[in-house]
This record gives structure tokens, sequence and C-alpha cells, in this order.
């Protein structure tokens, strides 16, 4: 008998298991689109929704990427995050911020958000609307956005995302706040000011890039019941895992295999109902391409291996979604 599918234990358990999705490997790699709909119950575009990639020029867009990907979803009944709408990075290489007066910039961000999530408005559910506006220290982060129009560009933000997608969960995401510590203390400050602005945030999502120093499951369970105590949703919305680069151990595959399962077991406990790992498989992941990372960091952190094969992370993930 076939093996149950990581795809039907996540629906059997009302639970979503997604990927971030290369739209390049979707366009030319059929063993990639056949993994995805076949394990996968909800989708991410990588970079494809990201404001650079959208944008090659001023007056132009170019949705062929994020429609792709959006259409495989659609075809395949997966649910879509879509991932962001505000970011500091990523912006287009034509877009020269000193240009535009702090009013100017406001306009651009609004045309930003309603075009892109009013497009998408009947295809994509939930939104990172702001990703990554808290600095590592806990300050807001100087952004392009935050120097214009100061904290207020997150209302701003949600609220216009709001006015064309109102059916849509819109979420604040970031990284390094996965469990309690200096910066989802400060996350979580600034969710209660937007929270008591009546700003329109439904969630938070948790990053969850473990990246040599894994987040202690017990800490992260002790986060995700604080926000949602604030009457917030909670997902890990990109889940990877590696060593420091040269260090990993001989039973890594196994070590990793158990950190994903105690995560996704901290999730059902904790009331998270989506987890999304950063790739399908490793040998797309961003760790082997992005600036300093491959010195840093194992390249092996996702389900899957080089040759597409499951790993036993894939395995530990299926299996807790099974254990009642
Ligand atoms: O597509 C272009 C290609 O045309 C060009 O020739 C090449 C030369 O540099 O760049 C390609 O674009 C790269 C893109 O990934 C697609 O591969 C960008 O340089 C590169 O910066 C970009 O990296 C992405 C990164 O965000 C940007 O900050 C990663 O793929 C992506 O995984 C990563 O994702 C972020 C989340 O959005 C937010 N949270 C952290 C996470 C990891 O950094």
């Amino acid at each position: 008998m076939a093996e149950q599918t990581l795809r039907a234990a996540a629906a059997e358990r009302g639970f979503d298991v997604g990927a971030a999705v290369d739209a390049d490997a979707l366009a030319t790699d059929p063993s990639y689109r056949r993994r995805l709909a076949r394990e996968f119950t909800a989708v991410t575009p990588e970079n494809a929704l990201k404001m650079g990639p959208l944008r090659p020029s001023p007056d132009t867009y170019d949705f062929g990427d994020a429609d792709a990907v959006v259409g495989f979803a659609r075809a395949h009944d997966m649910r879509v995050r879509g991932h962001t709408l505000v970011w500091h990075n990523q912006t287009p290489s034509w877009f020269r911020p000193w240009e535009y007066t702090d009013d100017e910039i406001g306009e651009f961000l609004r045309t930003h958000v309603h075009t892109v999530a009013g497009r998408y408005r009947s295809a994509i559910d939930t939104w990172d609307v702001v990703n990554e506006a808290v600095a590592d220290d806990g300050e807001m982060r100087e952004t392009v956005w935050y120097d214009a129009l100061g904290e207020e560009y997150l209302d701003l933000a949600f609220g216009w995302a709001d006015e064309v997608a109102p059916d849509a969960d819109l979420y604040y995401n970031d990284y390094g706040a996965d469990a309690v510590n200096g910066k989802s203390d400060a996350v979580y400050d600034l969710l209660s000011r937007l929270l008591g602005r009546g700003v329109p945030v439904d969630g938070v999502g948790l990053q969850l890039h473990a990246l040599g120093d894994w987040p202690d499951p017990d800490s992260v369970a002790e986060n995700v019941a604080r926000f949602r105590d604030l009457g917030l949703d909670v997902e890990i919305t990109e889940m990877d895992v590696a060593f420091p680069a040269g260090e990993a151990p001989p039973d890594a595959l196994a070590r990793q295999a158990d950190y994903y399962a105690e995560v996704v077991e901290t999730c059902l406990d904790a009331g998270v109902d989506s987890l999304t790992v950063w790739g399908v498989d490793d040998a797309r992941t961003w760790l082997r391409s992005f600036r300093e990372f491959p010195e840093r960091y194992t390249g092996d952190p996702l389900l899957f291996d080089d040759a597409g094969d499951p790993k036993p992370a894939y395995h530990a993930v299926r299996d807790a979604l099974g254990r009642s």
C-alpha cells in the first residue's frame, strides 16, 4: 500500500503545510510541480510577489510569475500566502526614494498595496502585509517607509490592504521573534500598539529560520500563547533548519527531523494551524545562494533532499501530524 502523503496527513488534521515556491522551478521542472502538489496544502511565492520582481519599471507591473504560482495553487486546491506587500528589501532597482517627497512615498505605497492586494483579492486569503519592520535591537527598523511616514506606515498599509481585500487575513511577519526574546518583545509591543489604534491586523507570522541557533520549542509555545492572548492568529511562515557550516553532527538529519517534529507538536498544542517551510527541496534553498550564508550554514534545511527524495524530516513532520 502506498504511504500516506504529507498533504493527506495535514489535511486530515485540518492543518496547512505550505512551501515557499521558486517560480523558475515551477515553470521548468515537472518533478518539482508534482512534489509540490502532492505533498503540500499551501504555497507562498518565495519572491514573485515582492515589489522588485513585480515592478520592472515605474509604469509597469509584471505579474507573470505571481500569476503562475497563484494559478498553480488554484488548479491544485492549495491555499496561497501572499508575501509580501511592504518590505524594505527587494524594492525595484529604479526606485530612488530620495527623489520623492514623504507624501509621494505614501502615495506610491498606497498604489502598490491597492494594485497587488486588489488583483489577488479572490485568490489570496492571507497576506504578509508588512515584513520585518522591527530591527534586531528591538527598535523600529529605519526603512524608506519608516523614514517617510513614521510608524504610521504600518497603520496605513494594513488599512489599504483591508480596503481592497476585506476578506483576507492580514499578517505582520518577522524573523528572530519566534521564541520569547528581546525582539519578540518588541514585535509584541508593536502589535499591541497597532491593535490599540484599531489597525486591522489579524495575525503574526513567526518565520522560524532555525539557523545554527534553534529556538527552544517551549519558548516558542510561550510566545505563541501571548500573541494569541492579544487576539491574533499565529502561523509559522518560513521554517528551515540548518547547522553552522562544518559543525553538523553525524546524526544531523535525525536531529533536524526531531526538531521539525517538536515544532509541529508545539503548533498543534498551541493552536497554530499552519506551518510553511522556506522551500521544497535542499537543492533550491536560499541558504545556498544568499550573501555569505553558504559559508555560515549547512545547505540542507528542508524536507526533501537534492534529488527530491523525502528526508527524515519529512517523515517526522508527517508522523507528528498523524499522532493524536
Ligand atoms: O532573479 C534574479 C536574477 O535575475 C539575477 O540575475 C540574480 C543576481 O543576483 O538575482 C536574482 O534574484 C535573487 C532572488 O533571490 C531570486 O533568486 C536576488 O538577488 C536575491 O536577493 C533573492 O533572495 C531572496 C531574499 O529573500 C531577498 O532578501 C531569497 O530568494 C528569498 O528566499 C528570501 O526570502 C526572505 C523572505 O522574503 C523574508 N524573510 C527572510 C527570507 C530569507 O532571507
